[in-house]
């Protein structure tokens, strides 16, 4: 029964995944139809609806086993403005269940610091089977708002956020580092000046790794914003890293890019979007601007190998030259 839980197209697209620290994607996907039912079984949950995909997660909608579909039950009262979410027990929920990699494996840690503020509150989780019981938010994201109300929300959400990092998270710093050496030996996908800037910056940005270590969201993009009752709008999805809270800017600059616009426009456009969530969050813009210009260069050098990643590659050069103008 629980095959048909696991959606073919996603199954085909994880399966071709190579091993990143755990286990290749085809084993994992073989190994996911009992993976559910086990702890559907050992968390006393049924379906509730049609499973959910990420890039690497399902995400499944589930009650509590024999509760019936007797309506919403979201755990708790639903409050006006923001709530600390359900008090206790599992309502309305989903299973997500992701594909072991390493930028996944701090997410229960995170969610659990930020204790429903902000973000999906988390209900149960098993860290070792990447297997997470969430408070179940509405399918609406944040790409349904205007864009201007949607960085706002941002940068409050970042705000929010805001805490020191578990000892446990792994740091910026020792990703800047890797990126100091890999940007300045990468084929010049992008051009070499932009790779050796993104370097010297990843080596500096490294170097200053004695400043705070805060709990970071590294994927706090328009998608991974979702709506609730408790609050409008809670973050998803954190792949969390300890460090530098200008560091969390980029996803909101390169998601959305329909709502850049064309030509001179775009500039302005990503400007914009980096001025207004810097400063509802407290971010140092010429920070948040040199992390931007080393996430993007990373991310062009990443995407170069695949033959989708041509168009994402033109605007990691965007990107790059609208934040050093
Ligand atoms: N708590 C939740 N309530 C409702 N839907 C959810 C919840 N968590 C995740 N989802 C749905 O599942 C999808 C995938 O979840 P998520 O973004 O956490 O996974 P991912 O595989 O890490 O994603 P990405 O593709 O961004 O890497 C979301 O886009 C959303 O549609
Ligand atoms: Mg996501």
């Amino acid at each position: 029964m629980t095959l048909g839980l696991v959606p073919p197209d996603f199954a085909a697209r994880v399966g071709a995944y190579p091993s990143d620290g755990y286990l290749p994607g085809r084993d994992w996907v073989e190994a996911l139809p009992g993976l559910l039912a086990d702890l559907l079984d050992e968390w006393g949950l049924e379906p509730a609806g049609a499973t959910l995909t990420g890039s690497c997660s399902v995400a499944l909608p589930v009650r509590p086993r024999g509760r019936g579909g007797d309506g919403p039950d979201r755990g708790g009262a639903v409050a006006a403005g923001c709530s600390a979410g359900p008090e206790a027990g599992v309502g309305d929920a989903v299973l997500k269940v992701t594909w072991p990699h390493p930028e996944a494996a701090g997410e229960a840690l995170a969610l659990q610091a930020w204790d429903g503020n902000g973000a999906v509150r988390l209900l149960r989780a098993d860290p070792r089977r990447f297997a997470l019981l969430l408070e179940r938010l509405h399918p609406r994201d944040l790409t349904t708002v205007d864009i201007d109300t949607a960085c706002e929300v941002l940068g409050d959400l970042l705000a929010t956020l805001r805490r020191p990092a578990h000892a446990r998270v792994p740091t910026l710093a020792a990703y800047a580092d890797r990126q100091a050496t890999e940007l300045r030996a990468a084929a010049p996908v992008i051009p070499r000046r932009y790779l050796d800037q993104a370097s010297r910056l990843a080596g500096e940005l490294a170097s200053e790794s004695a400043g705070p270590r805060w709990l970071l969201h590294t994927d706090l993009h328009y998608g991974n914003v979702l709506a609730a009752d408790r609050c409008p709008w809670l973050a998803i999805d954190p792949k969390p890293m300890a460090g530098d809270v200008a560091f969390e800017v980029a996803p909101a600059l390169a998601n959305r890019a329909d709502a850049l616009g064309t030509g001179s426009t775009v500039r302005w456009a990503l400007r914009r979007r980096l001025a207004m969530i810097c400063e509802r969050a407290g971010i140092d813009e010429d920070r948040a601007r040199a992390w931007t210009i080393v996430r993007e260069a990373d991310t062009a050098v990443d995407l170069a190998a695949h033959p989708s990643g041509r168009g994402r590659t033109s605007l990691a050069v965007m990107i790059i030259k609208a934040m050093n103008d």
